[in-house]
C-alpha cells in the first residue's frame, strides 16, 4: 500500500471520529457536517491535484469495460417502497418527514444482492452499477456523514457492502451510482445561492464519496448523476475527480459531475459519440428506473438484443436497468427478459462482446456487427431460406450459422451477396446470427445499388 493511501486512511479515521462525536449530539436523519474542509486537502490529494489529470492512462483503464459492453443498472432506494418511480418525492411534493418514514418499510431480504448478481451473470452482464444514493438522499451504505442510511434504519444492514460482495462473488465488476443532487440534505438546494451552504454541501458530498472510495476495496466505476444546483466550478469537479483517482487509481468515472470523465452517458436512447469518445447508453426495461408497481411497458427481449447490437456496432456499452421491490426482489418480467437475452448471448455472444466498430448497416431485417474481418448478421425478422446483402464490397470467404457452426453456401457479385440454404425457420430467438468471414474489413456501399444497378434501356 502506498504511503499516500496510509495517510489518507488515517485522515479518514480522524474525520470519522470527528463525525461520530457530532453524530451522538445530532438528531437522527439530519446530515452531519464534515469536520475537514475540502478546501484544505491533505498532502495526498494536494500531490494528486498538482499533477495534470490528463487521461490518466485511459486506454488501459477502460480495456475491460470496452470488452464487457453490457452492465446491470440497479435503482434501489426508499422510492421502491412507494412503487411509483424514483422521482415520486419531488413529482408528488412529498414532505421530507413523511418520506423519511418510508425507511421503516425498506426491508431487502438478506441475499437480495446475491440474487441481483446471479441474474446479471445469467443475463450476460459483466458489471453492475448500484444507486448508493439517489436524489432522495437516503444512503444505502453505513455512512458516518448522516443517520439517513440503511445501516441505521430498520433494515440495519450496509446494502452497499452486500452488493459489492455479491458482485465480486459472481466475478462481476463493481460500479457505484452517486447522485450529487440531494433533496433531503438541508443544504442540497441552498448550496446554489449561499456560499456557506455550498461549502457545507461540498464537504458532505466529498466525505461521502471518500467513504465509498475507501471502505469497499477496489471499485471499478463511479457513476455520478445530476449536478444540480451546482455546476463544474461549484462542485470543483476536477478536484472531486482528483480525490477519487488518488483513492482508486484504476476507476472509471462518467462526466455527470460536469468534469471531463472517461465516458458519456446518453440516457434512454442510443447515440454513438464520435470515435475516440467512450459512451454508454443507459436504459430502463420498462419506463421507470425505480420500481414502479404498475409500469408494464416492458421491452421485449428482441428489442434489448437489437439495442445491444446497435451499441456494439458503434463501439458503445449498454447499461440496462432493474428496479427491485422494497424486499429486494426483481420483478418477474425483468427476470424473464434478462434471462432470454442471456440465453441468446450464451450462444451468439461472439457477435457482441469484443466487437469492433462496424461500417455496414443496410438491411431491414438484421443488425450487423463486426470483429476483425468477420461480419455478423443477426437476423431478427426471418427472410426464409436465403438472405441477401446489397452493396457488400468486401469479398466473402465463408459463411456459417454462428450458434451451430453449420456452413452455408453463398454467391457474390458487385451488387449482391446471396446466402442460401438457411433453415426455413430461425434457429435462435430473438435473432439468428450468420458469421460472414471476409478477406478484409467488411465494407458496404450504401449507394452502389442505386447508382449502378441495371435499369431498362430507353425505348
Ligand atoms: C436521470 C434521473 C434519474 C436516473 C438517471 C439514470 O438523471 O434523474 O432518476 O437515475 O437519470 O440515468
Amino acid at each position: 500500500m502506498s504511503q499516500s493511501r496510509v495517510s489518507r486512511r488515517s485522515t479518514l479515521k480522524l474525520l470519522s471520529a470527528g463525525l461520530a462525536a457530532t453524530a451522538t449530539a445530532g438528531t437522527s436523519n439530519v446530515p452531519l457536517a464534515s469536520a475537514q474542509s475540502i478546501d484544505e486537502p491533505d498532502a495526498a490529494s494536494k500531490k494528486a491535484s498538482e499533477k495534470p489529470a490528463g487521461d490518466r492512462d485511459r486506454a488501459r483503464r477502460m480495456k475491460w469495460w470496452h470488452e464487457a459492453k453490457f452492465g446491470m443498472f440497479i435503482h434501489f432506494g426508499l422510492y421502491s417502497v412507494i412503487g411509483r418511480h424514483e422521482w415520486a418525492m419531488e413529482m408528488e411534493a412529498i414532505p421530507y418527514k413523511d418520506y423519511e418514514r418510508l425507511a421503516d418499510q425498506f426491508l431487502p431480504k438478506p441475499g437480495s444482492a446475491r440474487e441481483w448478481a446471479k441474474l446479471a451473470k445469467r443475463a450476460g452482464q459483466k458489471y453492475m452499477v448500484l444507486t448508493t444514493k439517489h436524489h432522495e438522499g437516503f444512503c444505502l451504505w453505513d455512512t458516518k456523514t448522516t443517520d439517513y442510511n440503511a445501516a441505521k434504519s430498520k433494515v440495519g444492514r450496509d446494502i452497499v457492502r452486500e452488493y459489492v460482495e455479491a458482485a465480486r462473488a459472481e466475478g462481476l465488476r463493481v460500479g457505484f451510482y452517486y447522485s450529487l443532487m440531494d433533496w433531503h440534505h438541508p443544504d442540497g438546494a441552498r448550496a446554489g445561492k449561499d456560499p456557506e451552504a455550498r461549502q457545507r454541501f461540498r464537504d458532505y458530498t466529498y466525505a461521502q464519496i471518500r467513504e465509498l472510495m475507501t471502505h469497499y476495496g477496489k471499485i471499478d466505476i463511479l457513476w455520478y448523476d445530476v449536478s444540480w444546483p451546482l455546476d463544474k466550478d461549484g462542485w470543483q469537479a476536477d478536484k472531486m475527480n482528483d480525490m477519487v483517482f488518488a483513492l482508486q487509481p484504476d476507476i472509471l468515472v462518467n462526466n455527470r459531475n460536469k468534469a471531463e470523465g472517461d465516458f458519456v452517458t446518453p440516457e434512454q436512447r442510443i447515440e454513438a459519440a464520435p470515435e475516440g469518445q467512450a459512451w454508454e447508453s443507459c436504459m430502463t426495461l420498462n419506463a421507470s428506473w425505480g420500481y414502479h408497481a404498475s409500469d408494464d411497458a416492458w421491452k421485449p427481449a428482441r428489442e434489448i438484443v437489437k439495442n445491444l447490437l446497435t451499441c456494439a456496432h458503434d463501439g458503445g456499452n449498454y447499461l440496462l436497468n432493474v428496479g427491485p421491490r422494497p424486499d429486494g426482489s426483481i420483478p418477474e418480467e425483468s427476470v424473464k427478459i434478462l434471462e432470454s437475452v442471456g440465453a441468446w448471448l450464451a450462444k451468439n455472444g461472439e457477435a457482441f462482446y469484443a466487437a469492433d466498430r462496424c461500417q455496414p448497416t443496410r438491411t431491414r431485417y438484421a443488425h450487423f456487427t463486426r470483429r476483425g474481418n468477420t461480419l455478423y448478421m443477426s437476423i431478427y425478422f426471418w427472410p426464409g431460406t436465403s438472405a441477401t446483402i446489397g452493396g457488400l464490397l468486401t469479398t466473402v470467404k465463408s459463411v456459417r450459422l454462428l450458434s451451430t457452426g453449420q456452413p452455408l453456401k453463398f454467391e457474390q457479385d458487385r451488387l449482391r451477396t446471396i446466402i442460401t440454404g438457411l433453415p426455413a425457420q430461425p434457429i435462435d430467438a430473438p435473432a439468428t446470427t450468420l458469421a460472414i468471414e471476409c478477406d478484409g474489413e467488411p465494407k458496404q456501399d450504401q449507394y452502389v445499388v442505386r447508382n449502378e444497378r441495371e435499369r431498362p434501356e430507353r425505348a
